[in-house]
């Protein structure tokens, strides 16, 4: 994806930083428009797909089962058949909330719902599996809703997002941080970045992929009531369940509505996490000096946020971007790089002297063996990063390690994979 800035509202204004027009947003781009087609379509055949792939196949499955095992599943307190119809429930109330996305999501980047093919079964075979993908893709999205935007998420967010919060708060006053920009590239569904505006600085997110891109802009500027929609993103998982009632719990979304919490006054922010942080972060949150009366803070909503899709390392290249922020946080995110010292030298760039970069996660490797095309690849380990970091001229000021945490998992589940995060706050010198 090329470079495009939104500002609040997600209005096409153009990129940040204008030095260089062929990177800019060009709809017209062939390869452009079929990622947005074809992360568009996933949200448009979810339904269809979901209850094809979930209910129907399973329906189907058990038809095939022995008579004396279907009527014992059949009958209450079982009623298997009941929990098929149940399911499809979940999956329309999924659904309506998928095609609001999909609707907000083909406004702001200005795609005419009418050339998305209409019928699942009309799709060439070479597009189906391309929507399949798609599909699976809003399942996560789905998942990445309850972790950014749902009060069971808070749990999940907080040694991450709660940390990178104290160390923000911890550098800056509250009359400082109007005048200080900070980055958070890989910004998902945009709740960090948010977190960051409330607390009084200027935050901007940074994203490539349209599926995350149409979920925030939806929620971020489309959204209008506290827990507003509904949503049931554990229905697609059958293994590891306790019970149904567990499987498709309904989560309601936004826990708090981002339009109320950008026009909140920096002055009366807390740190939403600390009571989940450890003790000695806590108690240092409680030494911190307290915050001037409101009238001292100039600030304006439209300074607070803003989001750019595009790839990380084309927008803030350094001929673009460089000296530009007060503080980079990247929250899991470094292991998303081919190159990890391509994203060290554009995340040392693209600070101001004495800035600091604020790292939160584990090194899980995406493209763990397989590279970049154009950009080789490497997978480092932790001793390895923390190394090159230095190298680089970093001053690591601050270390914790073993940070358990979770990602997009579900609490109420049998299984749950859980990262040893490593947090480190890395000063760029003056
Ligand atoms: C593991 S997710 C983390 C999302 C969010 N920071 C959080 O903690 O929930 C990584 C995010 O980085 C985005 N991403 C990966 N590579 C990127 C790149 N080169 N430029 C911009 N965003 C990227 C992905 O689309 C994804 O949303």
């Amino acid at each position: 994806m090329s470079e495009h800035h939104h500002q609040p509202q997600y209005q096409h204004d153009g990129p940040p930083h204008d030095d260089d027009a062929s990177d800019d947003f060009d709809p017209n781009d062939p390869e452009e428009t079929q990622a947005l087609h074809s992360c568009l379509l996933g949200y448009k055949f979810y339904r269809a797909l979901t209850h094809q792939q979930i209910t129907n196949t399973r329906r189907q499955n058990f038809h095939c089962l022995p008579t004396p095992h279907r009527e014992t599943l059949c009958a209450p307190p079982l009623s298997l058949i009941q929990t098929f119809q149940n399911i499809d429930t979940c999956i329309r109330t999924n659904a309506d909330f998928v095609e609001h996305i999909l609707g907000t999501g083909c406004a702001a980047f200005g795609v005419d719902p009418a050339v998305l093919p209409d019928q699942l079964t009309l799709l060439p075979p070479a597009l189906r599996g391309e929507v399949e993908n798609a599909v699976d893709k809003v399942h996560s999205v789905l998942k990445q809703f309850v972790r950014d935007w749902s009060e069971e998420g808070k749990e999940e967010r907080a040694p991450g997002y709660g940390r990178v919060l104290h160390a923000l708060a911890k550098r800056w006053r509250v009359e400082e941080r109007a005048e200080k920009r900070v980055l958070v590239p890989g910004a998902g569904l945009g709740r960090l970045a948010l977190e960051v505006a409330e607390m009084g600085c200027r935050a901007e997110g940074n994203e490539w992929s349209y599926a995350m891109l149409v979920g925030s802009q939806f929620v971020l500027n489309c959204t209008q009531q506290q827990n507003q929609f509904t949503l049931h993103p554990f229905l697609r998982s059958f293994s590891l369940q306790r019970s149904r009632s567990a499987q498709l719990r309904p989560i309601p979304i936004p826990d708090i509505l981002p339009s109320h919490l950008v026009t909140a006054h920096p002055s009366q922010w807390s740190n939403p996490y600390l009571s989940l942080l450890p003790a000695h972060l806590q108690a240092e949150a409680a030494a911190l000096p307290p915050s001037p009366p409101p009238n001292l803070v100039p600030v304006t909503t439209e300074d607070r946020i803003s989001m750019v899709s595009g790839d990380f390392l084309t927008c803030y290249r350094p001929s673009v971007a460089a000296n530009s922020f007060d503080a980079i946080a990247t929250n899991f995110f470094l292991d998303t790089a081919a190159d990890p010292l391509a994203y060290i030298d554009v995340i040392w760039t693209s600070l101001k002297p004495g800035g600091v970069w604020i790292n939160f996660g584990p090194l899980l490797w995406h493209f763990d063996g397989k590279g970049r095309e154009g950009q080789g690849g490497v997978e480092l380990t932790l001793e390895e990063v923390l190394y090159v970091t230095e190298l680089r001229g970093f001053r690591i000021t601050e270390r914790e390690s073993g940070v358990p945490s979770f990602y997009t998992s579900d609490r109420e589940s049998m299984g749950r994979w859980a990262y040893q995060c490593e947090f480190w706050v890395a000063e760029k010198p003056m």
